[in-house]
């Protein structure tokens, strides 16, 4: 199993490309089940999830072809990919796969409003809280699907073949129940007004790519959401936005280890509570023509408290590599995680570098010191791991970071991106 080793202590200074973002990638492929049409999206970050959710979408029928000028297609690198629902194969999405990544349970929406029938496995996916489906099974019946739970399997059903619109209102925000919903009532029969709906910047990207389609959407990005459901949608084109939390990641680099780096292609509106939240740990953060320019020169670390919640609050993505960050800071903070109950295993980890961190229920308080030091450490979830990069990278001495899948399902390419401004970073295979 590949691992990688962060020599720490080296100032981070040059550019960092940032991809385009995983979890908007995610559900535009899956809405390409909507159509019999080509669905092209540019910018598809080369990760693991990716990879995994195209060999889902093959099982029901997908076929895909990556295209574009060759010299843009390296390997590794944001690709141009066509996906084609010509004929949906299999409406079942199997335990094999879709155990493997949570967001492959979406494809329950898509299949439901264009085939009329769908079993899909529950999920699995990252170990960071229960994740249950309840919101999605509520919201598709409001929609007047008929569900089953059988043997560890959703078979939904549509009574007349199609579904129909309605008023759901969520009793909770859900990111991925937002996507499927808002998939699902852009086939069916009428009107659906989706209440305390998600405001994440990936609804948008799909709402984006559902319009281009030719769906009628009103309010994605607000939390009201208004779909008029349409007998059909066709293909489109659509652009995969900058990740954001990839974004994060290395601002909180550059913020944890010093130095002067320009993020390439970010977009400082996508992430705007985190980088305020930087500026007052005494980050210097400019926006500037190419993407977003982030420094720390000289003076420490400023401790700052912080609570995940939805966007536009601080994501809980970030919260793992926030700790990392606050780890060095001058002095307490706090910080809360109100999205998943079960997110802090990056803490004794982080612990095993040295850090000085307590946890009290949903709070980490973190004590802020001097200098980590490099251990081997072992990552337990995605954003968990990357926060370790982080801090083995700001840590005096060698820090070996195992279980890299993990990371490979989320970053990019990310020891050439963080070598290229100078860290110590390499891979070790096997
Ligand atoms: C998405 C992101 C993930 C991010 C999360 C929160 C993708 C592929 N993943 O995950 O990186 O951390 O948003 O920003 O985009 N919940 C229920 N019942 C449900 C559905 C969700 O109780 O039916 C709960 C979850 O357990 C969690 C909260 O709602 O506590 C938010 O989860 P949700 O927004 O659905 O996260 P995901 O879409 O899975």
């Amino acid at each position: 199993m590949d691992r990688i080793r962060i020599v720490g202590g080296n100032k981070l200074a040059g550019s960092i490309p940032i991809s385009g973002a995983k979890n908007a990638a995610l559900p535009l492929m899956i809405a390409s089940l909507l159509t019999d049409d080509t669905l092209t999206l540019e910018n598809v970050p080369h990760l693991a999830d990716v990879e995994q959710l195209i060999r889902i979408l093959g099982n029901h029928g997908v076929d895909y072809s990556v295209n574009g000028r060759r010299e843009k297609q390296q390997k590794g690198y944001s690709r141009t990919i066509n996906f084609s629902a010509r004929n949906i194969v299999d409406t079942t999405a199997p335990y094999e796969l879709v155990s493997k990544m949570r967001a492959s349970f979406w494809v329950i929406g898509p299949l439901l409003a264009r085939m009329g029938e769908a079993k899909v496995s529950l999920p699995g996916g990252c170990a960071i809280g229960t994740r249950p489906v309840d919101l999605f099974l509520e919201g598709l019946q409001a929609l007047g699907a008929e569900l089953d739970v059988d043997n560890g399997y959703v078979i939904a059903k549509t009574k007349n073949g199609r579904l129909h619109g309605n008023r759901y209102v969520f009793p909770k925000v859900s990111v991925g129940a937002t996507h499927v919903l808002m998939m699902a009532a852009s086939l069916a029969k009428g009107e659906t007004v989706l209440e305390n709906a998600a405001r994440e910047p990936e609804i948008v990207n799909l709402a984006e790519c559902l319009i281009a389609m030719g769906a009628k959407i009103h309010g994605a990005g607000t939390s009201t959401i208004t779909i008029e459901g349409v007998e059909a949608l066709s293909g489109a084109r659509v652009r995969v936005i900058p990740d954001r939390i990839e974004t994060g990641t290395y601002a909180m680099a550059v913020a944890m280890t010093g130095g002067d780096v320009v993020l390439e292609g970010a977009r400082p509106d996508l992430l705007q509570t985190a980088l305020d939240v930087l500026v007052e740990t005494g980050a210097e953060i400019t926006p500037t023509n190419e993407g977003i320019r982030v420094k720390r020169n000289g003076a420490g670390i400023a401790p700052v408290d912080v609570t995940t919640a939805p966007f536009p609050a601080f994501p809980t993505d970030l919260q793992a590599q926030f700790m990392g960050l606050m780890t060095m800071a001058k002095g307490k903070s706090r910080i809360t995680e109100t999205i998943f109950e079960n997110r802090f295993m990056h803490v004794q980890e982080l612990a095993r570098l040295g850090a000085h961190i307590t946890l009290s229920g949903q709070t980490a308080i973190v004590d802020g010191i001097a200098r980590l030091k490099g251990a081997p450490v072992m990552a337990t979830d995605l954003r968990a791991s990357v926060s370790l990069v982080i801090a083995g990278l700001a840590a005096e001495g060698e820090t070996v970071v195992n279980r890299v899948y993990h990371l490979d399902r989320g970053f990019e390419r990310l020891e050439e991106k963080l070598s290229g401004c100078g860290a110590v970073i390499e891979r070790i295979s096997g």
